[in-house]
């Protein structure tokens, strides 16, 4: 059995792998649910094995219990298990083997068709699915939902990965699920067996300073952190046969030129073809 001590201990090197450098400092007392949050990396290879449908509830339930802006619920997932429907997904949006080979592919979707309905149902008109506020609302509580749901699966020895290129072809997608006007689909999560050959670890985070603001906004505050972040993240991509990686390169082929979106520039369009952000 632990004792609180090795917990802490635990918790402190958990910390240190997820900087890619020991803290300074007193290292902080952890919790099995900060540990397991600490342990997170994105599973992309998987082994063969079911994920049940008493595991994929216990999955939506962690996700339902997330907060929800003004308890509006704007947000459903379709779970896809069958092969030929992963596949077509994947070819839709690219090609991605890790929707091919996980063992249940689930799509977050924006949903404003339900509240759309409920409401409609009252006798009351429907005027704000044209704004961006309420697209950000369901964009927001989906990303919140979901990564419960991805914890969720991790407690149970479940990898997964967020898979934001459905985005590249949401109308597609929505098509293959055959999602109603007012419902759009925001980002996948492929779930499964993690396969332990994957060549993936706990992935660095820019140092605290670089991103943890006290009071106000620091502008100097990330500065040293940015830098010391490329050289943590070179040795762990170093570990991986890519000596040469960088984060301001990657980032910057991101968000540099427009290309970096691939399409998804057409965003606006996607979400009003679909009645969202119409006005
Ligand atoms: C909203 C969102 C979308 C993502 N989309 C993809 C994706 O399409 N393909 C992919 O391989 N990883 C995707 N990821 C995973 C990130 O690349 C990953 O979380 C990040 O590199 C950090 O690595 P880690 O999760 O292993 O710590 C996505 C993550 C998020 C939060």
């Amino acid at each position: 059995m632990s004792t609180a001590r090795d917990v802490q201990t635990d918790t402190a090197e958990l910390i240190a792998r997820r900087y890619g450098a020991p803290l300074e400092g007193a290292p902080a007392e952890g919790t099995p649910v900060v540990d397991l949050q600490l342990r997170h990396r994105s599973v992309r290879r998987y082994l063969p094995g079911e994920v049940s449908d008493a595991q994929l509830e216990l999955l939506i339930a962690a996700a339902q219990s997330g907060s929800q802006s003004s308890n509006l619920q704007v947000w459903s997932v379709v779970a896809v298990r069958d092969q030929d429907r992963k596949d077509r997904i994947s070819t839709a949006i690219g090609g991605r083997r890790y929707v091919e080979e996980c063992e249940v592919f689930l799509v977050w979707v924006v949903d404003f068709h339900r509240a759309t309905q409920v409401v409609e149902r009252t006798g009351t008109a429907v005027e704000t699915n044209a704004y961006l506020e309420n697209t950000l609302v369901g964009f927001v509580d989906s990303g919140i939902s979901a990564q419960n749901a991805l914890l969720a699966a991790e407690s149970l020895g479940l990898g997964g990965v967020f898979v934001g290129s459905v985005r590249n072809n949401p109308l597609a997608v929505a098509e293959e699920l055959g999602l109603p006007e007012y419902a759009f689909p925001a980002f996948g999560l492929a779930i499964g067996h993690p396969d332990p050959a994957e060549e993936a670890d706990t992935k660095p985070r820019l140092p605290q300073r670089a991103v943890l603001h006290h009071e106000q906004y620091d502008d100097a505050a990330w500065e040293s952190g940015a830098e010391e972040y490329e050289e943590r993240l070179r040795e762990y991509y170093a570990r991986y046969g890519k000596p040469d990686y960088s984060w301001a390169r990657t980032l910057g082929g991101r968000v540099g030129p427009a290309e970096g979106l691939h399409g998804r520039q057409q965003m606006r369009e996607w979400l009003s073809s679909k009645g969202l952000l119409s006005g």
